[in-house]
């Protein structure tokens, strides 16, 4: 059982300043040890870096810090595919959520040269699918999704070697859409699961669901875990709240659910803005579902996992 951590503290895609706290936050916390204390061996690779970027404008003029983007997904992108080669399921700790925009085209990478299909979770209040022609706010890190499926309209952004299929895609907990976002996830037939499905069914059903069509193609699962997933009264941490978020509980019946499962190979924290934050309570409680997802129980009644 070996993790791999890497730090990425990115704040251009964010609507405020603060993510690129994010890491230190979590180690602050206490992640390296949580996860030492559960048998797994950690490596810290410490943070990435870019370098200071030119400008770099777009026919769509709200969209801005284009140039970082770009640098942090072509930086991200080797250095996840090389943590997914080198332990069982790195933890990649943000910043913004446009940092997936990079982790996950490397981890496709990765799963491509073992033969297997990537599917990716994605835990959010938004579905992140804009486009940098469609992006109103123009903060990329609405972006990663439409991205790493292969959507047109990021001639800007580093050429993609491996995408995530459309249909290997599992949203849970959204209740924030713009209607561009709308129209792709129709047009895509996208599996997006809102606060309403939830509430109806409870998070297991649409989630068990998922982690079968994941098992039945022998597939790879990254997780992709946005801190506004999480209720803004758990979690205040976050520059994008959006009320009636995923419960305490909710959240952690999903990671243990995950745990059990034994499918999970990559892990993203973002969006975590500590500037916000009360008395580490964001960070801590982030700590604690990934030491869920990593086989912390309350009683002893695991059914398979990290084998
Ligand atoms: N859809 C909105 C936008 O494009 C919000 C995106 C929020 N994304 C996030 N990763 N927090 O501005
Ligand atoms: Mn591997
Ligand atoms: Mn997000
Ligand atoms: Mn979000």
């Amino acid at each position: 059982k070996s993790t791999v951590l890497l730090g990425v503290p990115v704040e251009t895609g964010a609507s405020q300043r603060g993510c690129l706290m994010g890491p230190a936050s979590l180690r602050t916390a206490g992640l390296p040890e949580t996860l030492q204390a559960l048998g797994w061996s950690v490596e810290d690779r410490g943070d990435i870096e870019i370098a200071p970027q030119e400008n770099m404008p777009h026919a769509n003029p709200a969209v801005h810090n284009l140039a970082e983007t770009r640098a942090w997904i072509a930086a991200l992108e080797p250095a996840a595919y090389e943590a997914a080669r080198d332990s069982r399921l790195p933890i990649f700790m943000g910043g913004d959520h446009s940092m997936s925009a990079g982790t996950v085209p490397g981890i496709a990478r990765h799963a491509a040269e073992e033969g297997r299909p990537l599917f990716v979770l994605w835990l959010d209040a938004h579905p992140d699918l804009h486009t940098l022609d469609t992006t109103e706010s123009g903060n990329l890190h609405g972006t990663p999704v439409a991205y790493f499926t292969g959507q047109e309209g990021f001639e800007a952004y580093p050429a993609l070697t491996d995408s995530v299929a459309p249909e290997h895609m599992c949203f849970i907990g959204i209740r924030s859409v713009d209607s561009a976002e709308h129209k792709r996830i129709q047009r895509l037939e996208m599996d997006v699961q809102d606060m309403r499905a939830i509430d109806e069914t409870g998070v297991l059903v649409p989630l068990r669901a998922f982690l079968d069509r994941v098992r039945g193609a022998n597939g790879r699962l990254h997780v992709s875990f946005d801190v506004d997933f999480l209720d803004p009264g758990i979690a205040p941490a976050v520059g994008t709240t959006v009320p009636g978020g995923a419960t305490f509980r909710e959240a952690h019946l999903i990671m243990e659910t995950l745990g059990d499962s034994g499918l999970v190979g990559s892990l993203d924290l973002v969006e975590l803005n500590p500037f916000l934050d009360e008395r580490g309570r964001t960070a801590k409680l982030l700590c604690d579902l990934t030491a869920s997802l990593f086989g912390r129980r309350v009683l002893d009644r695991m059914t398979r996992s990290f084998g």
